[in-house]
């Protein structure tokens, strides 16, 4: 099993340019399946997710050409469809259920077998299955209690549908089969997360009419037809999140390329609160830890516009060597604080009480054995392991590979003491 060996760095100096957005472009394509049309989507990053998916549309019967190395995919699903997902790739990665609305228009079934909980939380699709309900999708409880969605209809009616939480992949699976049901289909208290506005536009060059998205209000009238397009990917907010904490906690100084600065406006402001420097040039986002000391501030995870949970843990890091204490509140997932195990071996010493972490902060951090317990806890402790004493050995790095394109090549521009080894 690979693992990266990280050294403490200097500071962290140079430019970076993000790549496009890993939860972008899965949504994307999956609903390249609402056509029979070649769709072009540019800026695809060179991820194991987004192989996965490739994959995972093969398998349906499409025809995907995947050429990573100039971030490009092309999808082209003519012809018939299956309708199952095999469940050797559906387990490799949850957003598979992805598929489930686009199947359903275009063979009227799906059936999607449910990998188990994984370790942020039991990330269930009820939402999901909600929405597709109203739209007069029937689903076979018997499956369900199995863990398998079976899901079929014979026709699609738009319909007003409200979620009891705004969840990211409920919105993009009801948003792509309602693009295609009779009538008109609202979405209320929908996520408003810039990955599901990208979908929007996607669906909407495709030919969808879609109103809303980035609201809390989508309102959606069916179309008979979509055609095929192509389309570039929106940068991935949450890498250009994790290399501002990069900045920040080696008090370093990186201008980063390819960033929406609206995307990351709760980032920053926590990161301003810290005393990072962070300016809007013509080139990019210049963000500064080397003017200030950095001090604590507090973060609660809520859906966007708010902080988002998937920099909760590369932010925690920061949070450990800033001065004074500091409280992380997670609100939307459950069990987002394995990657706090991994910081206490580092000597963080902090202390979690349900979805609340207390960091006392001011801690000089020691390198030791951790694991990637997650993506995102995985970028933390490289993260952290930037600025802790001696050597950093991260093992489980295959969660990070699933995220961040060329993560290990990008942090050595500039200037970190990163590298992967390959173990016997
Ligand atoms: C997406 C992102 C993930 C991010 C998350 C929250 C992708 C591929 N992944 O995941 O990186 O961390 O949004 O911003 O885009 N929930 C229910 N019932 C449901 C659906 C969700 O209770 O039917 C709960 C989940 O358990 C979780 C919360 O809602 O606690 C958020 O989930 P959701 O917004 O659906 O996240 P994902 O789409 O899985």
């Amino acid at each position: 099993m690979a693992k990266f060996l990280v050294q403490k760095s200097g500071p962290l100096e140079g430019d970076v340019t993000i790549s496009g957005s890993k939860n972008a472009v899965l949504p994307i394509m999956a609903a390249a399946l609402l056509t029979e049309d070649k769709c072009v989507i540019n800026d695809a990053p060179a991820l194991r997710d987004v192989d996965v998916m490739c994959r995972l549309l093969e398998s349906l019967g499409a025809s995907v050409n995947k050429n990573l190395e100039c971030n490009t995919v092309e999808i082209e699903a003519c012809g018939e469809l299956t309708w199952e997902a095999p469940f050797d790739l559906v387990k490799m990665m949850r957003a598979s259920i992805l598929v489930l609305g686009a199947l359903i228009v275009r063979t009227g079934r799906a059936t999607i077998p449910l990998p188990g909980g994984c370790a942020i939380g039991k990330r269930p699709v009820e939402l999901h299955l909600k929405g597709l309900k109203a739209l007069g999708v029937r689903i076979d409880e018997d499956q369900l209690a199995r863990g398998i969605v079976d899901a079929s209809a014979d026709k699609l009616e738009g319909s007003i549908i409200y979620l009891d939480f705004p969840s990211v992949g409920a919105t993009e699976v009801i948003m792509m089969t309602a693009a295609m049901a009779e009538g008109t289909t609202a979405i209320e208290n929908a996520a408003q997360e810039p990955e599901i506005v990208d979908l929007a536009n996607f669906l909407n060059k495709m030919g969808a009419r879609i109103k809303g998205a980035g609201t809390d209000t989508i309102k959606i009238d069916g179309v008979d037809s979509m055609k095929g397009v192509s389309h570039h990917v929106i940068p991935d907010r949450i890498e250009a999140g994790t290399f501002m904490v990069a900045a920040a906690i080696t008090k370093g100084s990186i201008l980063i390329r390819n960033v929406v600065p609206d995307h990351l406006k709760a980032v920053i402001a926590k990161l301003r609160e810290c005393g990072v420097v962070i300016q809007m040039t013509d080139e990019g986002v210049l963000v500064r830890g080397d003017v200030n000391e950095m001090i604590s501030t507090d973060i609660k995870t809520l859906p966007y516009p708010g902080f988002p949970t998937d920099m909760q843990s590369p932010f925690m890091s920061l949070l450990t060597v800033a001065k004074g204490p500091s409280v992380v509140i997670e609100t939307v997932f459950e069990n987002r604080f394995m990657h706090v195990g991994e910081f206490n071996r580092m000597g963080a010493n902090i202390k979690t009480d349900g979805n609340c972490a207390i960091i006392p902060g001011d801690k000089e951090l020691q390198g030791a054995q951790v694991v990637a317990t997650d993506l995102r806890a995985g970028a933390a402790v490289v993260l952290a392991g930037l600025v802790a004493e001696g050597t950093t050995e991260i093992s489980q790095i295959y969660h990070i590979d699933r995220g961040y394109e060329n993560f290990v090549e990008k942090l050595r521009t500039l200037g970190a003491n990163i590298m992967r080894v390959d173990e016997l």
